[in-house]
């Protein structure tokens, strides 16, 4: 940028002009003669900015429903703004739907999303989407074809309600399921509460995954001001919608790409920004992968240095209290929290609106307790940990502000599953002696295990340790967990069993120490036990003979390292659909 403002292309700099612009050639009289099919006239597109409209509506998808109108919202916006809309649907990726879990595709909707934004006439995108793994894909897909994009996320769904409760959409859902597995809650009142968990369009209205990352979008500079937690029902995300697509032109003609906002700087106040929310533990993979696709070395240990410096704000479940997305919305939203949190961040930095600062002038916090002060936060240090130990060498995760303090120092005897359909089958078992000192111990649910790395990490309680009042134990495994989920919950340990990491390795009755202000996790067996139990490992049999999972299961990276294709992860060069 000068002084004068960013430098602007002109309609032949424009990406699209290679299609549309190029007189005399017979591919761009072709094209042309394809636009007139479509029933569009010169004036209406050449010249212009073409803007992808990438949406990722189904459905099956009830996070994102909503979407196709709000792609009409984001059309209208680009119309006015001299722009070219053109709606690509892509894969959606619905959290509840898709088995074994979106994660395993998390990848290939980037790759979608990468090469169409690459291969078709387009100069800006306008990503829509939200349900959780969704806007990591678009994310790294727009930053690895490096095209000028925007995200608008789905927003929140209402807050649930039952019986004069709030309910979270996810946390209340395991916590009553919880309650009817004590005896607490009838059958039929189990169904009655489904009415009330989900009530409208739009993703999980807790600060689980979904709202995490659209959070991290935002704080990375991917999105208007604001957006990430207005309501998907409120008249204010069609309004939000319009404006990204108005200002998706704009950095058409400023190419305001993705490299030049995703820096280094921007994945340090994302993380931080995820931290300062209590946010989900996926964001830990996600933004990894992430920041890789835009050549920065994000680590683990930059979460937890960055965690030890950074409070807790908001008060929003499952990390919170209290309160849902819609307070958050209402107490000022996103801005409203990084404007406490200012001396933290990388002020100067762009973003598709211009500065972070820029971003955060005039916000206000309307209500100190869903944004708590700095000298009342919810919890004196970001609320996630990394831990090191022999049965983690490269390292796994703890959401410690949604574990139980008595048991973040704790040493007990395993119970290990191999599986997780054993575990779900034999959990219950009075046979396996689980009390509630037992560390439990689920393997083969990691990036190539399970496969995707399933959201298994809250492994259920025991049934008859329900019954005694137990609500937490010490768990753990190579799964991930639900941004909504809680607990004592040692999740993402790297390397995962599968790939023979000492995972592999425990056995019932072994005894296991977690020490979370430490950092460690450590298998109290010694070293030469388990190079003998290492020697008599063996690899699990090949599952993918062919197709997507057969790729998968050759590229996926672990979970430290961002779950990421190795070769989508890699730097290198790509020919312009055009120069080949
Ligand atoms: Fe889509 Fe929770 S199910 S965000």
């Amino acid at each position: 940028m000068s002084d004068d403002g960013p430098a602007r292309l002109t309609p032949e700099q424009l990406r699209s002009h290679q299609w549309f612009g190029t007189e005399g050639a017979l591919r761009t009289w072709s094209h042309n003669a394809r636009m007139r099919q479509l029933g569009y006239e010169d004036e209406e597109y050449r010249g212009r900015p073409v803007v992808a409209v990438v949406n990722t509506w189904s459905d099956i998808n009830p996070c994102h429903v909503h979407l196709r109108e709000r792609a009409e919202a984001v059309k209208r916006g680009v119309w006015q703004a001299g722009g070219f809309p053109l709606e690509f649907p892509v894969a959606t990726l619905s959290e509840t739907y898709q088995k074994p879990t979106p994660m395993l595709y998390r990848n290939l909707l980037a790759m979608e999303t990468e090469e169409l934004l690459r291969s078709y006439p387009v100069d800006a995108a306008v990503l829509l989407g939200g349900c959780d793994k969704s806007t990591p894909a678009l994310l790294m897909g727009a930053t690895s074809a490096d095209v000028p994009a925007l995200f608008v996320p789905a927003g929140p769904m209402l807050p649930g309600h039952w019986r004069g409760a709030t309910l979270g959409s996810g946390t209340d859902m395991w916590k009553y399921w919880d309650e009817h597995r004590a005896g607490n809650l009838t059958d039929c009142e189990l169904r009655e509460l489904q009415g009330g968990l989900a009530r409208s369009p739009g993703h999980c209205m807790t600060m689980g995954t979904a709202s995490t990352m659209t959070a991290a979008a935002e704080a990375l500079g991917m999105t208007l001001p604001g957006a990430c937690a207005v309501p998907a029902v409120d008249s204010a995300h069609e309004r939000m919608a319009a404006a990204s697509g108005r200002r998706a032109v704009e950095l058409a003609w400023t190419a305001l790409r993705p490299s030049r906002i995703l820096t280094r700087e921007a994945f340090h106040d994302a993380v931080t920004t995820v931290l300062c929310l209590g946010g989900s533990t996926n964001a830990v993979i996600h933004l990894i992968a992430m920041a890789g696709r835009a050549g920065v070395a994000l680590t683990l240990d930059d979460f937890d240095r960055i965690a030890r410096t950074v409070p807790v704000l908001a008060n929003v479940r499952p990390g919170g209290r209290t309160y849902l997305m819609e307070d958050f919305h209402f107490a000022g939203g996103l801005p409203a929290l990084l404007s406490r949190i200012t001396d933290l961040l990388h002020l100067e930095r762009p973003t598709v609106n211009g500065t972070l600062g820029g971003q955060l002038d005039g916000a206000r916090v309307h209500d100190d307790d869903v944004v708590r002060p700095r000298g009342n936060p919810v919890a004196a240090e970001g609320g996630v940990a990394v831990l090191r130990g022999n049965l983690c060498p490269d390292g796994a995760v703890i959401k410690h502000i949604a574990a139980s303090p008595h048991l973040l120092r704790h040493t007990g005897p395993a119970v290990v599953f191999d599986d997780y359909r054993t575990m779900q089958r034999t959990i219950d078992d009075p046979g396996l002696n689980i009390t509630a000192d037992s560390v439990l111990v689920l393997r083969g649910a990691g990036p190539r295990g399970g496969p995707g790395m399933p959201e298994y990490g809250m492994l259920p309680i025991p049934e008859h340790l329900l019954k005694q009042g137990v609500r937490d134990m010490v768990r753990i495994s190579d799964a991930r967990m639900s941004g909504t989920s809680y607990g004592t919950c040692v999740l993402h340990v790297a390397p995962e069993s599968h790939v023979g990491g000492p995972l592999a390795l425990v056995r019932t009755g072994d005894r296991i120490t977690l020490d979370v202000a430490a950092r460690s996790l450590r298998l109290d067996v010694d070293d030469e036990e388990l190079a003998r139990r290492r020697a008599g490992w063996s690899a699990p049999p090949e599952r993918y003979g062919r197709g997507y999972g057969a790729l998968y299961d050759a590229q996926v990276t672990q979970a430290d390292t961002g779950c990421d294709f190795a070769f989508l992860a890699r730097r290198g060069a790509v020919p312009d659909p055009y120069a080949g």
